[in-house]
């Protein structure tokens, strides 16, 4: 048994959990006339409503309980400290530096002037093709920027991007490719003049086989346009922590964009590799994003547990995972701007805590990240809601909700009334006497969190607290939230696969199935 499972707050937990097994959602409303007040958080201009959640004052109670004992406030403060959390990197984990606005951070190492340096020269690149004045190699204006990148390189800023263009400034359109398969680079291009076209390339490492396969694809496509001297460097950019990489893809150096080892390419949204951001939306939106996750933090940093709107979504996440069974949980958007936002956090909390081996190098006997998955309401309500509401899994959902838009209440309060019927529904469920395929049994549990409306500000406070949400449930878990090295063997087989499959090489030591599959898929002519 681990330190964790056998902790004396993990028991009072377990014991808890049974005798609240009786009551439902219905049940904890009535007992408390005040609970709709007393289970929410306002933080950062956003308001999370987590009364309709299988929990009563005792559990969250105890729930804190177990952050406490895990020292989550020792860790925020290590994380805040610069220490080098990122423990089998040997990394600090700073994406709060690049939204601070302190003149020295953290103390030890400070980091601000680089951090600063590099935000003014995404305000000159952003300032410089918003007005027309960066030219293709031909003398063009740029129109059109195309983003490769994958992962943390790609899914934050495309996310955004999107979110965020109703405040899209004169300037380019803003395109994205991260998938190897050349369909994806192709079809953002279909359209596109190499003349007017400009590349950024986000990779952190400058290694990844995807964004080195696109990006020479792309200087291709522009070679074949404008010739192969220097024409196509002039249409590049690149956000890198490996400079002479991008160099050596002949990005000229004052167009290579810095990244640091302590940030994460998940946590990397904040930094240049936000520019597709700053240009599609503009750089003083971008900075009111950074705005808004600056408040996040220092919420997260000092607001007691109980009171701390990612610790506490922490804690409901492990309440139903560790205590329930729970193995997903479904994120729903009411907002087609944020449609991308399931898969953004899909990567931010799979990919930072879907791990079996704790910090001490032990496996763990708990569970750990649920899946995460979702997609945009109202459309969901019309493919998987069913399954929430009368499926036989427990699946709790968060639900984004966004008050209001600028243009029309009307339509605004279509969705939110889908929304909060959606989560009613869930919650308190329909007796159907008469025809139990009818009856929806409700006590299935969801929070909802409020955005007054789409703006900068709310988005970075809210990725900031889902990036918080996911340190804390890791720091409970005795997990390192910052490393991917199950990533790293797939990546390593493919690269050793692919000459084989090409040239027809050996195929001993191969396993049965891929022996077999190759024999059926290499290039036979
Ligand atoms: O394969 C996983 C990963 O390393 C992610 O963590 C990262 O966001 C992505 O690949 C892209 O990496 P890079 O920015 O170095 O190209």
């Amino acid at each position: 048994m681990s330190k964790l499972t056998l902790s004396p707050a993990w028991k009072a937990l377990a014991a808890h959990r049974k005798k609240i097994a009786a009551a439902n959602l219905a049940d904890l409303f009535a007992a408390d006339p005040s609970r709709a007040e007393r289970f929410l958080i306002e933080a950062g201009g956003l308001v999370l409503d987590y009364s309709k959640h299988r929990v009563d004052a005792e559990a969250m109670r105890l729930l804190a309980g177990l952050a406490a004992q895990a020292q989550l406030p020792r860790w925020i403060a290590s994380m805040f400290a610069g220490d080098p959390i990122n423990s089998t990197e040997a990394r600090a984990v700073l994406h709060v530096a690049l939204r601070s606005e302190d003149t020295t951070f953290p103390e030890r190492g400070d980091v601000m002037p680089a951090v600063r340096s590099a935000r003014e020269r995404m305000r000159r690149f952003v300032d410089e093709v918003q007005r027309g004045t960066l030219k293709g190699s031909d003398g063009r204006t740029i129109t059109d920027v195309v983003n490769i990148g994958i992962g943390g390189s790609d899914l934050g800023p495309r996310m955004l991007a999107r979110a965020m263009r109703k405040f899209r400034e004169a300037g380019p359109k803003v395109h994205f490719v991260s998938n190897i398969d050349p369909a994806d680079l192709e079809a953002a291009l279909a359209g596109l003049t190499p003349g007017t076209t400009f590349f950024i390339v986000a990779s952190k490492t400058f290694t990844t086989a995807e964004t080195l396969a696109n990006a020479a694809r792309a200087r291709a496509w522009l070679a074949s346009a404008l010739g192969n001297s220097n024409g196509p460097s002039r249409h590049f950019a690149a956000v890198t922590a490996n400079p002479a990489g991008a160099e050596a893809l002949g990005v000229p150096p004052e167009r290579v964009f810095p990244m640091w080892d302590w940030v994460g390419g998940r946590y990397s949204v904040w930094s240049a590799v936000g520019l597709p951001v700053a240009l599609a939306a503009g750089m003083s939106a971008f900075e009111e994003l950074l705005h808004g996750a600056r408040a996040m933090d220092a919420h997260f940093r000092n607001e007691p547990l109980e009171l701390n709107m990612p610790v506490v979504l922490a804690l409901l996440e492990i309440w139903y995972v560790n205590f329930f069974g729970a193995q997903t949980r479904a994120v729903i958007p009411y907002s087609e701007d944020l449609r991308d936002l399931p898969a953004y956090l899909q990567q931010l909390e799979m990919e930072s805590n879907g791990k079996r081996v704790d910090r001490d190098g032990n496996e763990v006997d708990y569970a750990t990240a649920p899946v995460v998955w979702g997609a945009s309401g109202t459309p969901s309500q019309h493919s998987f809601h069913q399954l929430l509401h009368q499926g036989t899994h427990l699946i709790p959902v968060d639900f984004i909700v966004i008050g209001r838009n600028e243009e029309s209440s009307a339509e605004q309060g279509a969705l939110v009334a889908n929304a909060l019927a959606q989560s009613a529904a869930l919650a308190f469920g329909n007796p159907a006497p008469d025809a139990p395929y009818k009856a929806l049994p409700g006590n299935r549990p969801s929070s909802t969190v409020l955005l007054e409306r789409l703006t900068p500000r709310a988005l970075g406070a809210l990725i900031a607290l889902h990036e918080h949400k996911v340190f804390a449930e890791g720091v409970i878990w005795n997990l390192n939230s910052f490393d991917q090295w199950g990533v790293e063997h797939g990546k390593n087989l493919a690269r050793t696969l692919l000459p084989r499959l090409l040239e027809g090489g050996d195929t001993a030591g191969l396993d049965a199935s891929t022996r077999g599959l190759f024999a059926r898929l290499r290039n036979r002519d």
